[in-house]
């Protein structure tokens, strides 16, 4: 193994969002991190170099992502997801949220409509509530400790505004979080197409938020929606980056893929650039992806060892909580309505009682109560302080 994700390596004092803000943001200084979706583990070596030698040069002024990057984006998508794409088709954004702003604001009109499948990542709802749009809500169904998506309800939610008066569907957009965070699912090729049928039955827009989808548990294989057909990838916004995988959120760097060239050609009438992001997000995303494969495997094989480890502890020691099994991402959403406590009182007991950072269920929309989302990606000793302090606080609840 190359890399050692055991070390602890401190955090604080860099202006680290997920460490340095838990103060001010969970009103708790001492509450141990585990929310915001970033690694505390460090970037492969590839990308240290890469980034040190272009820091070398001392003009830092305008640049363009170089031919070399699309290369790569392009090899990436083929050896991963044997998706062939274009380089013209690749638009560089400053991080998923900023391009996924600008292509509801290019594929809507403020009081349209745009669906998303909560609980899920809640800066969806900002993006769409501040492009003047309305949020419809098609919940995920939880049975029997798995998510799937309502694909039924989703078409009753169509045949309900066809019929409204003016006889036009106000639904522009659907929303996908693939895998989705925060329940970890990784929708299949089945599951798949029956959204996307329904998205071109109805003449929607999907946007595909694949951010996750390098990061998958054991055996899970991720299908890239836009590669189901030719029909559905000219309707596809996909979102992808680098900066989960590579914890490379800082840099501010990802892209969008759009096959369609009137979609892409709207997208741009609304950006004031084209690319988006900046020198160095570019520079590390290209020497993540061209010299990160042994990086991720190590990786993944560490984060299904805390998976395990995560769920045999819960499993065996606080067997009050359910584990929503993630089969990608390396995020963890748990069930904590057996504690029989209220939302504001779980929070509360989490942050108070446990002195844990997490996010909140409540947070990511209809269906997320009684739910924390649990970030794994941490050195397992971390891991294993962070379980060790909920034993105590639900052990010290119930003895109440
Ligand atoms: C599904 C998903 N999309 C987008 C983002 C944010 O991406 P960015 O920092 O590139 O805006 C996150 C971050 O956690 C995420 O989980």
């Amino acid at each position: 193994m190359e890399y050692d994700f055991d070390r602890v390596i401190e955090r604080r004092n860099t202006n680290c969002t997920k460490w340095d803000r838990v103060g001010e943001l969970f009103n708790r200084q001492d509450a141990l991190p585990l929310w915001v979706a970033d690694m505390d583990f460090p970037v492969p070596k590839a990308v240290v170099e890469a980034i040190k030698e272009r820091a070398n040069h001392p003009i830092y002024g305008y640049s363009y992502p170089p031919e070399s990057l699309y290369e790569t984006i392009v090899d990436w998508a083929r050896r991963h997801y044997g998706w062939e794409i274009r380089k013209e088709w690749i638009i560089f954004t400053g991080g998923v949220i900023e391009g996924l702003q600008s292509a509801i604001q290019a594929f809507t009109r403020p009081g349209d409509e745009v669906v998303v499948q909560p609980p899920v990542y809640y800066p969806f709802y900002r993006a769409i509530k501040h492009s003047g749009c309305q949020i419809v809500y098609n919940p995920l169904k939880l049975d029997n400790g798995r998510y799937t998506m309502d694909l039924e309800g989703l078409k009753h939610l169509f045949v309900g505004r066809q019929t409204f008066p003016i006889h036009q569907p106000r639904i522009k957009m659907l929303i996908l979080c693939s895998p989705h965070n925060p329940v970890g699912r990784v929708w299949t090729r089945d599951e798949l197409t029956r959204l996307a049928d329904i998205c071109i039955n109805n003449n929607v827009i999907l946007v595909s938020d694949e951010l996750h989808c390098d990061l998958l548990f054991h055996d899970a294989r991720h299908t890239v929606a836009a590669t189901l057909s030719e029909e559905v990838a000219q309707r596809t916004i996909t979102f992808m980056g680098a900066s989960k995988s590579f914890n490379l959120a800082g840099l501010a760097t990802s892209y969008a893929i759009i096959p369609n060239p009137e979609l892409r050609q709207r997208l741009l009438e609304v950006r004031a650039v084209r690319n988006s992001g900046n020198l160095f997000g570019w520079v590390a995303m290209e020497a993540a992806y061209r010299y990160g494969d042994d990086y991720l495997t190590e990786l993944r094989q560490y984060l299904n060892g805390n998976l395990d480890f995560f769920i045999d502890y819960i499993n065996t020691r606080i067997p009050e909580l359910r584990v929503i099994r993630p089969e990608g991402t390396y995020l963890c959403w748990v069930d904590m309505r057996g504690l029989g406590l209220e939302p504001l009182e779980l929070q509360n007991f989490i942050r108070n009682e446990a002195r844990l950072a997490l996010d909140d269920g409540f947070a990511f929309g209809p269906g997320g109560e009684g739910f924390q989302r649990f970030n794994l990606a941490c050195p397992r000793s971390i891991l294993a302080e962070a379980l060790g302090r909920l034993e105590a606080a639900v052990e010290k609840l119930l003895r109440k």
